[in-house]
């Protein structure tokens, strides 16, 4: 008996030992897989950059930017870090609404260049190891766009290519059509334009010389579908779709009813409750057509593609955009939480659940991101202040999941205040002298400010006069500048896009979130590894100095901390260690440290001892 029980132990302990191989194998084999799937990967790895081209840099002194602009700056995008460079629009367009109505989809516009210069721009940034991702527009073509012209004229198969409509009648006082229905742009007054030539309406979202696209008719997906790879054979690696909720209307047409929201004029946009004109269910389909496009050519073509979608629009309709069950849908859809639930009233209490609420509606399986700032909406220097936009942007760069970047924010460009007269946005042009500053884009648009030169840099001093003007900050806040000044917003940006690069806790590590006091709010990015630092960020929603302990912050185990990079306002220095038991957190401020999960590592360290000791025992 005593023999057999030896032997079955014996027995149990080889397949235990097996197993350990196995373990051991496994973990081995899924590390070469991620090593040979690196550049799969660049996209979650990766900050994405969006360059607005007309005010980037203007290498013709015409006063816009250009391609060639950008391409004289790549080596911008390598010293700070960011590996996707994301253009708006250079496509062919009359610039009614700057480049958002494109009249050919497979043309550059004169106004940013040539074919020539895109493919220059592409082999640079392929040179430079940076990806390059295109806005693709495809809701809507410009009114000049050769297909409009066919389907006024009722020429197959262009006829239906847009959204044509019978008037509702005849205005008896005016004698004018009266429009299909009630439905309005974004941009204010009737969606409904009347085309004498066709004696009908066509539906136009945006501005009149933006007729949008009818999805319902196949050709116009397959059309657009053509151009997707149009662009990706030219060297694209991916695209970022614009305004994708609108793609589709209900196609009964009926009225939308009243929002009732009293800060709407009738003819304003907002006066409407747009459940008949966004968020369609039938536009995830065509979506996730685009998406199976975009593989296709990155099997063909061997490089990783990306795909990133604009839609403003609730938690759960901007999730559906990740796919449905095996069918793929984008990369990922922007995050805009920090830009429409984010504020100066927000509470640590309140951030950590915005946060949070966010990671946990992602799909299984989908990579998260985080969007700060954009072309269309308040910078974030201007919308938290100078010294918040900080701490935005650190966890932005550090949050679980891609980082994504508009130009300026870097070094922490503020807007500008742009007169009724100097205003060239349509959004702001139709809501006249009164309201233009609430709806302008323009303040968020204008030039880069590389230097204290004449127009800060962006283009020579006798050129004409940039088509939007220099902030008058220029001379104190520009690139230059901040490459002098340590901790200054760049030299941080610099650092948190580096540890984007290097550190595995950034990369894959867990989020831990949580609040300590009132106006406390801490992550962490926590590896389990004694090996590799942990990452521990700490924000301050207080207008005062907080002195925080964070001994009782979950994840975080060690004993003490090494403070990685000291945001604005601290009197610590890089480098420093210091007690979690007392940390002191600028006004709002963030601080960055690293930590080893210490204590864990010690405990699985010693089970391990007590483990082979037991095995070597037993043998
Ligand atoms: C469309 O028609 C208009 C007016 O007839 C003309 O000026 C324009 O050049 C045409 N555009 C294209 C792309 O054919
Ligand atoms: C008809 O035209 C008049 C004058 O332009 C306008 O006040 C009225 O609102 C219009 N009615 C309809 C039903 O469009
Ligand atoms: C996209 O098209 C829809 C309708 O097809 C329109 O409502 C929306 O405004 C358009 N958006 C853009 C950015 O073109
Ligand atoms: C938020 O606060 C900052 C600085 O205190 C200020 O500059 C900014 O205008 C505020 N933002 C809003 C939207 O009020
Ligand atoms: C740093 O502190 C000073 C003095 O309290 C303040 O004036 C300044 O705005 C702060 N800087 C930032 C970027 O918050």
């Amino acid at each position: 008996m005593p023999t057999n029980d030896s032997r079955t132990l014996h027995l149990s302990i080889d397949s235990l030992n097996m197993r350990i191989v196995g373990v051991i194998l496994a973990t081995l084999l899924a590390q070469q897989a991620s090593a040979q799937l690196a550049d799969v990967d660049w996209w979650k790895t990766t900050t994405f950059y969006q360059v607005y081209p007309r005010s980037f840099k203007d290498s013709n002194a015409n006063g816009i930017g250009d391609l060639e602009g950008i391409t004289l700056k790549l080596d911008h995008f390598v010293d700070i870090g960011i590996g996707g460079v994301w253009l708006s629009p250079v496509f062919k367009s009359p610039m009614k609404d700057f480049g958002y109505d494109v009249s050919d989809f497979r043309e550059i516009d004169p106004i940013f260049g040539t074919m020539a210069d895109f493919e220059e721009l592409a082999q640079g940034c392929k040179d430079r190891g940076l990806k390059l991702v295109l806005d693709f527009v495809p809701n809507h073509s410009s009114d000049e766009h050769v297909w409009f012209n066919k389907s006024i004229a009722r020429e197959d198969p262009y006829t239906d290519y847009y959204t044509w409509r019978d008037p509702k009648g005849i205005n008896e006082t005016s004698g004018e059509p009266i429009p299909p229905n009630n439905w309005l742009s974004v941009f204010g007054g009737s969606a409904w334009e009347y085309n004498e030539e066709r004696e009908q309406f066509y539906l136009h979202q945006f501005v009149a010389g933006q007729p949008d696209l009818n999805y319902r008719n196949p050709l116009v997906v397959t059309e657009m579908e053509d151009i997707l790879r149009f662009w990706m054979d030219k060297g694209a690696d991916g695209f970022r779709l614009d305004a994708i909720p609108h793609l589709m209307e209900d196609q009964t047409f009926p009225d939308e009813p009243p929002s009732n929201d009293p800060e709407f004029t009738p003819d304003q946009w907002g006066s409407l409750s747009h459940i008949y004109t966004a968020d369609l269910p039938e536009l995830y389909p065509i979506i996730y057509g685009f998406r199976k496009v975009v593989d296709e050519k990155q099997e063909e073509l061997g490089r990783q593609m990306v795909m990133m979608v604009e839609a403003y629009t609730s938690l759960e309709n901007t999730m559906k955009y990740y796919g449905e069950g095996d069918v793929k849908g984008a990369h990922f859809p922007f995050n805009f939480e920090f830009i429409t639930n984010v504020n100066n009233e927000t509470t640590a209490s309140e951030l950590k659940e915005i946060i949070d609420r966010w990671q946990n509606a992602l799909p299984s399986g989908a990579w998260s991101n985080w969007v700060i700032g954009n072309h269309d909406r308040t910078r974030v220097a201007s919308r938290f202040g100078r010294d918040f936009s900080i701490a935005a942007i650190t966890m932005g760069q550090l949050l679980p999941g891609t980082a994504i970047t508009y130009n300026g924010e870097e070094i922490n460009m503020e807007d500008t205040w742009i007169s009724w007269a100097d205003t060239v946005d349509p959004q702001g042009c139709q809501a006249g002298p009164e309201f233009y500053e609430k709806f302008s884009r323009d303040p968020v648009r204008t030039p880069y400010q590389w230097d204290d030169s004449v127009y800060a840099g962006f283009t020579i001093p006798d050129s004409e006069k940039p088509w939007l003007p220099v902030n008058g900050n220029y001379e104190e806040l520009n690139l230059a500048a901040q490459k002098q000044e340590e901790n200054s917003p760049y030299a941080i940006y610099k650092k948190l896009t580096a540890m984007r690069k290097d550190m595995n806790a950034v990369k894959s590590g867990q989020l831990g979130t949580s609040t300590v006091g009132e106006n406390i709010f801490v992550f962490t990015r926590y590896l389990q590894s004694a090996d590799e630092k942990s990452v521990l960020v700490v924000v301050n929603l207080a207008e005062n100095e907080v002195n925080a302990d964070l001994t009782g912050v979950p994840t975080l185990r060690s004993g003490a901390m090494i403070t990685y990079h000291v945001g604005v306002n601290s009197s610590y220095t890089a480098g420093q260690e210091l007690s979690p038991s007392s940390v002191n957190v600028p006004a709002r401020g963030s601080l960055v440290f690293l930590y080893t999960n210490a204590a864990s590592t010690t405990v699985l360290a010693s089970l391990l001892l007590v483990f082979s000791v037991i095995l070597s025992l037993l043998h």
